[in-house]
């Protein structure tokens, strides 16, 4: 049986490292043979991490370097585990000594200082720091890889942050196109501006705000997902609440179906150049835990980040009295714009271990002649 710190069936992903430690990287097993792959594939997916503006991001700003050191032969994947990783440059612990029997409201500290008794490497957030998606990233990177042989396609974008929303439709190559470009990961420009802006304003206030993420698969074929207890649904929403500071998922309409009635909410079937098509998407292209053929959608609530320098009530957990806290150090006022990798990938990795369990990836890509 797989640790807790693996997911996955047949494409399986072991992430290590915490937020101040030596590395974090990523063992991807059961990735099929004959896959083209590079440090440059995986470094792509990392590079978009980090937003342009550094107004709007954490001091800490690594440039992370990705390196291959197994599974990759020749330019192509041998079927045996993949490994990647990062080093951790930018280390400062020092604003985490002053707080460390003072538990961040909303963060982890208080229930893993419970849960592993004391020991937790509480270092800038340790395992539950923002910084150990690098890890998801890379396997992220590795199954886009995989599932862009198949044209699956997996993209996630900003749809609002705190009070500002973008409200219009966006075409699939909008999405594609603008969503790195804007520093928000926002499609449109303008909206992203706005988005930057309320950013910029809870920092000045030592707030911190959180969003609404968007993501969209494409070209997944009807019949993927292993219903009932490893539903295609079930599986994704859990890879997402498995991203950290994710508090709500749907798919589709989401809650609102709730009040729909029933010829409302079917989304009904069609013909269209020979495919069975739905033409409307209140069920985000699954059903009975199996995708449907239609793009998967959901969307993703993203709280405030749990770090800020307003004072905040708290306790010592060494005194066990009542505390107060402000904190400081380097915390990014909203993660929304860098968890849309992280969703990206959380997605693309479940989708692949999907696909080759569905029987629509094999586990050797093309055999050599
Ligand atoms: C990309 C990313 C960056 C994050 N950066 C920070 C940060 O700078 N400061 C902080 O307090 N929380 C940050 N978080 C959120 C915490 O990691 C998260 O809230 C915490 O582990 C508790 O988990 P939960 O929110 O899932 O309950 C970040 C999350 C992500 C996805």
């Amino acid at each position: 049986m797989l640790g807790d710190n693996s997911t996955g069936k047949e494409f399986t992903i072991t992430t290590f490292g915490e937020s101040h430690g030596k590395i974090v990287g990523v063992v991807v097993d059961g990735c099929p043979a004959g896959l083209p792959l590079s440090e440059e594939d995986i470094q792509m997916e990392l590079d978009r991490r980090i937003p342009a503006n550094p107004k709007i991001v954490s001091a800490r700003i690594e440039k992370d370097k990705a390196e291959i050191l197994s599974g990759v032969f020749n330019g192509f994947t041998t079927g045996a585990p993949i490994a990647v990783t990062v080093e951790n440059r930018q280390i400062d612990s020092s604003s985490y000594e002053a707080i460390k029997n003072l538990p961040r409201p909303g963060h982890a500290d208080y229930p893993a200082h419970i849960r592993f008794g004391g020991f937790e490497d509480y270092r800038g957030g340790g395992r539950f720091s923002g910084r150990v998606t690098v890890a998801l990233i890379m396997a992220g990177a590795i199954a886009k890889k995989l599932l862009s042989q198949f044209n699956v396609d997996v993209l996630a974008y900003t749809r609002a942050v705190g009070p500002v929303k973008a409200d219009r439709k966006f075409s699939t190559e909008e999405i594609r196109k603008n969503r790195y470009a804007s520093t928000t990961r926002c499609p449109d420009f303008g909206c992203s501006e706005d988005m930057e802006q309320a950013i910029v304003d809870a920092k000045a206030e030592g707030e911190s705000i959180g969003g609404v993420i968007e993501c969209i698969a494409l070209n997944v074929p009807a019949g993927v997902g292993e219903p009932l207890f490893d539903s295609l649904d079930a599986d994704l929403a859990k890879a997402l609440f498995n991203v950290p500071a994710v508090k709500a998922v749907e798919f589709g309409v989401g809650f609102a179906i709730s009040e729909m009635k029933g010829s409302e909410s079917n989304d009904a079937y069609a013909m269209s150049n020979g495919n069975v098509v739905t033409q409307t998407d209140n069920m985000g292209g699954i059903q009975g835990g199996l995708s449907n053929g239609m793009p998967i959608t959901m969307k993703i609530a993203i709280k405030p980040t749990p770090s800020i320098s307003k004072m905040q009530k708290t306790v010592n957990l060494s005194t066990m009295e009542d505390a107060s806290l402000t904190v400081n150090g380097r915390h990014d006022p909203c993660v929304v714009p860098k968890a849309v990798p992280a969703i990206e990938a959380a997605v693309a990795v479940t989708l692949a271990d999907h696909m080759i369990r569905a029987g629509f990836i094999e586990k050797v890509l093309e055999r050599k002649k």
